[in-house]
């Protein structure tokens, strides 16, 4: 795309982004500007349990009293909504046609999490434009401040749907299972976030795994290669273990924290929400204006 069309995109999302401003949007805002917490959930392989992980963290924050919003920004095979049992009418398609706004596609979800559910099988979602990623993002920008966390469930991979809404959040983390081949895919995944998107920190979570020993022996193998090789901070958040009441509850479309509350997974993904929420965020935006904003400023050269 021109260099001029770059510059038109960000100069009409800064009239929207005044406008707003000027109006306050119809949800309303519970929280100070600029609070919430925005992690997404991201992986270099498919099938990590990226998805699991957001739904029980999701419902873990709600039982701290949070609350959570979930967007499934796996935009054109998106399943979290398959995988909590919900049957949407309405998803993110329609907000990037430009049918929707985002606050009318939001479906409860368990405990008294908010879903924002992505379209599945649409393939030209895959790889969304700038017009549609500026759209979305400025949508997500207006609804941000009406909830204490955001968590967003990337599609896996380093395409630029992908990383675009995962170095938008403020927090990013990592999940890794303990097959070498997860984990060469995790490094390449933080390769591309240092070297092209210059993040300089992210957070690592080990699933799958047989114990919190194996996860930590799995952080370390991958931080000897990360520290050698990149600029990139990887900080440890813990693991969640295998357990097939994980399996069982997501072939029941429920999720193990609400049917199986006292369950090995069920403890780690609570273990896992209560660390996060006692550690500072690693970053918050700056000034007035959310982080989606400044990301696309940031990566104007790239829209
Ligand atoms: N902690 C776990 N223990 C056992 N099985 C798990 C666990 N986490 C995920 N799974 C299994 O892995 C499969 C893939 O998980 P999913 O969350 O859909 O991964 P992703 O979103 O990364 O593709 C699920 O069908 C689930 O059965
Ligand atoms: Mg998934």
């Amino acid at each position: 795309m021109a260099l001029k069309d770059h510059s038109n995109n960000v100069i009409s999302l800064s009239k929207r982004i005044e406008a707003k401003n000027r109006y306050p949007h119809p949800l309303k805002p519970k929280n100070r500007k600029g609070s919430t917490r925005v992690i997404a959930i991201t992986s270099g392989k498919g099938g990590v349990g990226k998805t699991n992980i957001v739904a029980n963290l999701g419902y873990a924050f709600s039982n701290l009293g949070k609350n959570v919003l979930i967007l499934d920004a796996d935009v054109g095979l998106g399943n979290l909504d398959v995988l909590l049992g919900l049957a949407p009418k309405y998803n993110l398609s329609h907000v990037i046609m430009g049918e929707k706004r985002l606050n009318e596609i939001i479906v409860p979800g368990p405990g008294n999490i908010q879903i924002l559910p992505a379209s599945s099988g649409i393939q030209e979602l895959t790889s969304l434009s700038q017009d549609q990623k500026i759209r979305l993002l400025t949508e997500i920008d207006e609804l941000i401040d009406s909830v204490d966390v955001l968590l967003i469930d990337t599609a896996a991979g380093i395409s630029t749907n992908v990383m675009d809404f995962s170095v938008s959040a403020h927090e990013i983390i990592v999940v890794v299972s303990p097959e070498p081949t997860s984990i060469t895919d995790a490094y390449a995944l933080m390769k591309v976030l240092s070297l092209k998107y210059s993040e300089k920190c992210c957070y690592l979570l080990t699933n799958l795994v047989a114990n919190a020993q194996e996860g930590k022996e799995v952080f370390r193998q991958l931080n000897v290669v990360t520290n050698r090789f990149l600029d990139i901070d990887v900080d440890y958040l813990g693991s969640v273990v295998f357990d097939k009441r994980v399996t069982t509850c997501v072939k029941h479309q429920k999720i193990v924290c609400e049917l199986y509350p006292d369950t090995a997974a069920s403890r780690c993904y609570h273990d896992l929400a209560h660390k996060i929420s006692k550690r500072r965020p690693k970053k918050f935006p700056q000034g007035d204006t959310n982080l989606f904003w400044h990301h696309l400023v940031q990566h104007n050269a790239s829209i």
